[in-house]
C-alpha cells in the first residue's frame, strides 16, 4: 500500500495538461469515485490496525496533493487560453490611423508641381527683413501705405527689422545674387497687421513668380498663366487680366479664371460675374532690376504672386480662413492621407 502511494505520488507531481480536457479527464482518472486514489480509500478496510494512522495519513495527504495538482493545472490552462486569446498572432493588424496632409500644404504642393514643370525652381528667402528688400528694392516710394504701421509688423525701427508683407522680397534677393536668366517661384509665409477675422488673418502664405530673361515679354506671361490656370482648375479654364497696379511691375495686372463652378455662367460664387480673381501680375519694372544690379535694356522679366489660402478657398471652398491656423483635427481630416 505504501509502495502504491508513493509511486501515485511521483505520478501526480508529473502530471501535465495542455487543455481544459485534458485536466478533467486526469480529475477522473485520480479523484472521481472510480478514480484510482478513490481505489485506494476502499482499499483501507484492508488495512491491518497498527498500520491504518500512517497510511491513513499518506492517503489524505495524496489526495490533497492530487487536488491541488489538478486544481493548478486547471488554472494555468484557463489562463494560458485567456492569454492566447488576448494576442491572436493570426488577427490582422488593427490599423494605424494615418495623418493627412495640411489643405495648404497640399495646394502649395499642386501648384510647384504645376510650375516646376515649366523649368521653375523654388527659391526661398527670410521672413524676418528689412525695408530695402520688402520696400525700397521694389519701387515702393518712400511714403507708400504699405510701409505704414497699420499693415507692417516692425520689429525694430532703426535699423529697421519687419516681418515681410509679401514673397516679393525673396525676387530682389535672387535677383542681387543671381545671373538672368533667373525663373523661380517662391513659395512662403507672409504677415499684415490685420484685425483677424473670417477674412483676413495676419499671416498667411503667397507664391510669388519671377522670370528674367533677353525678349520675355506680355505674351509669355500670358502663355504661362493660362497653362497654369488651366492645370490647376481643368482644361476649359478661360482667364481674364484686369489692368491693376503695384509698384513693382509695369504694367501690372491681375487675373481672373472663369468660375469653375458655374462654368462662366455666373452663380453666388463669383457674384454673378463668372469670374474669380486669383493672382497679380505684370512685367518688372526697370527701376527694380536696375536696384538689383540687372541691365534693364538687355533684360526683361515677369512676375505673378498669389495667395495660397485664396486658391486652397477656390478649390475646397472654406469658409473662414482662421480654419488654416486652428489645427483642429476634424477639420484636417476632411483633407486627403498623407502619402
Ligand atoms: N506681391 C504682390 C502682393 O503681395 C503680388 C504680386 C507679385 C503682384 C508679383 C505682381 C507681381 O500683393
Amino acid at each position: 500500500m505504501l509502495e502504491k502511494i508513493e509511486a501515485l505520488k511521483s505520478v501526480i507531481n508529473g502530471l501535465s495538461a495542455t487543455n481544459k480536457d485534458e485536466v478533467e479527464a486526469l480529475r477522473i482518472k485520480y479523484l472521481s469515485k472510480k478514480g484510482e486514489i478513490s481505489l485506494l480509500f476502499n482499499d483501507f478496510r484492508n488495512v491491518p490496525n497498527e498500520q491504518k494512522k500512517e497510511i491513513g495519513q499518506k492517503l489524505n495527504e495524496l489526495k490533497n496533493l492530487a487536488t491541488d495538482k489538478i486544481n493548478t493545472l486547471r488554472e494555468s490552462v484557463e489562463a494560458g487560453q485567456s492569454e492566447a486569446m488576448a494576442i491572436d498572432l493570426t488577427r490582422p493588424a488593427a490599423p494605424a490611423p494615418l495623418g493627412k496632409r495640411h489643405p495648404i500644404s497640399l495646394v502649395r504642393q499642386e501648384i510647384i508641381s504645376i510650375l516646376s514643370r515649366l523649368g521653375f525652381t523654388i527659391a526661398d528667402g527670410p521672413e524676418i527683413e528689412d525695408d530695402w528688400h520688402v520696400f525700397s528694392s521694389l519701387n515702393f516710394a518712400a511714403d507708400h501705405p504699405a510701409r505704414d504701421m497699420q499693415d507692417t509688423f516692425f520689429i525694430q525701427r532703426s535699423p529697421d527689422v519687419l516681418l515681410r508683407t509679401h514673397t516679393s522680397s525673396v525676387q530682389t534677393r535672387v535677383m542681387t545674387t543671381a545671373k538672368p536668366p533667373i525663373r523661380i517661384i517662391c513659395p512662403g509665409r507672409v504677415y499684415r497687421n490685420e484685425a483677424i477675422s473670417a477674412r483676413a488673418h495676419c499671416f498667411f502664405h503667397q507664391l510669388e513668380g519671377l522670370y528674367i530673361d533677353k525678349n520675355v515679354s506680355f505674351a509669355d506671361l500670358k502663355q504661362t498663366l493660362l497653362y497654369f490656370a488651366r492645370e490647376l482648375f481643368g482644361p476649359e479654364t478661360q482667364i481674364r487680366l484686369r489692368p491693376s497696379y503695384f509698384p513693382f511691375t509695369e504694367p501690372s495686372a491681375e487675373m481672373d479664371i472663369s468660375c469653375h463652378l458655374c462654368h462662366g455662367k455666373g452663380c453666388g460664387f463669383c457674384k454673378h460675374t463668372g469670374w474669380v480673381e486669383i493672382l497679380g501680375c505684370g512685367m518688372v519694372d526697370p527701376n527694380v532690376l536696375e536696384a538689383c544690379g540687372i541691365d534693364s535694356k538687355e533684360y526683361t522679366g515677369y512676375a505673378f504672386g498669389l495667395g495660397i489660402e485664396r486658391i486652397t478657398n477656390l478649390k475646397y471652398r472654406v469658409k473662414d480662413l482662421r480654419m488654416f491656423s486652428e489645427n483642429d483635427v476634424r477639420f484636417l481630416d476632411e483633407f486627403e492621407a498623407a502619402h
